[in-house]
């Protein structure tokens, strides 16, 4: 049977795939810390995968990345520079990788196709987290043309689901709204989320980009990343309402004008994936979405990741 090594088993999108692909060997950070290469190339020798999903990376929201650019820098350049070089090293026939839409260029002619990511700089507050996920998508290129490694990397959009990291400063925007919610109704009180919430942002869910990933891993072998988020927009205030009236929260938004807002929209061109098979209507519909995480949140809490 073909052995399917997955990295940063213990996040969001890890603990997604390990219901689709439960034989896989998962490996999150205290198993092995990728930024060392001694340890991973010591796991690749022992574990000899077949195919790898290169997940683990250091990630953030906005504050986090903004406060941390040299650590995230650091981390995620370091640990995909280690998990490439092993699979070359031990001959893993293919590699699918994460980048994100938070690495395409601030100024981009919309949608998003993913010939433009190295086309200009990223959005400032992102920059070194964004440089760093380049340089997985040319390493997989350089390691293709000189080594003929079938190395892939994929470019999903803003992702929820069950898992996530809620911490108030380190998380992205749903996990973030989601928490401030249901403490503001434990606590009777509103919530203040940042910016006006005019900003428009695509958003896919966990469990459908694990499907994605499993169709890639058989369907994808070219050289160019390819994008595979959920297309539709919403605005911010569209999504903290969403929560809102599935956690049946009727307290107020405060918008914290003086905060920033980041980009005001950055839709992606998702074609090469409809291409592929994969069809509009095999997105979990948003609502459905936000109600899965929400109630697994309410049901964990407090023992959830950022919290506990
Ligand atoms: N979340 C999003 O909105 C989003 C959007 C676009 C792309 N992506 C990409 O999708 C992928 C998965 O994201 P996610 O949201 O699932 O992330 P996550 O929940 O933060 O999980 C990150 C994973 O990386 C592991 N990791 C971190 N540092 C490590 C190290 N030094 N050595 C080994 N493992 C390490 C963590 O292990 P421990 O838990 O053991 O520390 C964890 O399993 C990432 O590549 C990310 O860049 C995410």
């Amino acid at each position: 049977m073909e052995k399917i090594l997955v990295t940063g088993a213990s996040g969001m999108v890890g603990t997604a795939l390990k219901e689709a692909i439960p034989n896989a060997i998962f490996v999150n950070s205290k198993m092995c810390d990728l930024r060392d290469k001694e340890s991973t190339e010591r796991l690749f020798y022992n574990k000899r995968p077949d195919k790898v999903i290169h997940l683990a990376a250091k990630v953030g929201g906005i504050k986090a990345n903004s406060e941390n650019l040299g650590a995230f820098f650091y981390d995620n350049i370091t640990m995909n520079t280690n998990v490439l070089e092993a699979s070359r090293k031990y001959s893993v026939k293919k590699v699918l990788s994460l980048l994100s839409t938070c690495i395409y260029p601030d100024k981009s002619t919309y949608p998003l196709t993913e010939e433009q990511i190295h086309n200009g700089l990223p959005h400032s507050s992102n920059y070194a987290y964004a440089h760093a996920k380049r340089m997985l998508d040319i390493h997989s290129q350089a390691y293709r043309d000189q080594y003929g490694c079938n190395f892939i990397t994929v470019v999903p959009n803003n992702l929820f689901g069950e898992n996530d990291n809620f911490h108030l400063e380190n998380s992205h925007l749903i996990p973030a709204i989601i928490r401030k919610v249901f403490e503001a109704k434990e606590n009777n009180s509103d919530i203040v989320l940042w910016g006006d919430g005019t900003p428009l942002r695509e958003f896919t869910y966990s469990k459908d980009l694990a499907k994605i990933i499993l169709l890639l891993l058989n369907e994808y072998d070219e050289r160019a990343p390819i994008n595979v988020g959920n297309t539709h927009e919403y605005t911010i205030k569209e999504v903290a309402e969403t929560i809102m009236k599935i956690m049946k929260y009727e307290g107020k938004i405060i918008w914290d004008e003086s905060k920033p807002k980041g980009q005001f929209r950055k839709p992606s061109d998702n074609s090469k994936l409809l291409n592929l098979g994969w069809n509009k209507k095999d997105y979990t519909p948003f609502e459905t979405a936000i109600l899965n995480t929400c109630e697994w949140f309410t049901k964990n809490y407090p023992n959830v990741r950022g919290i506990t």
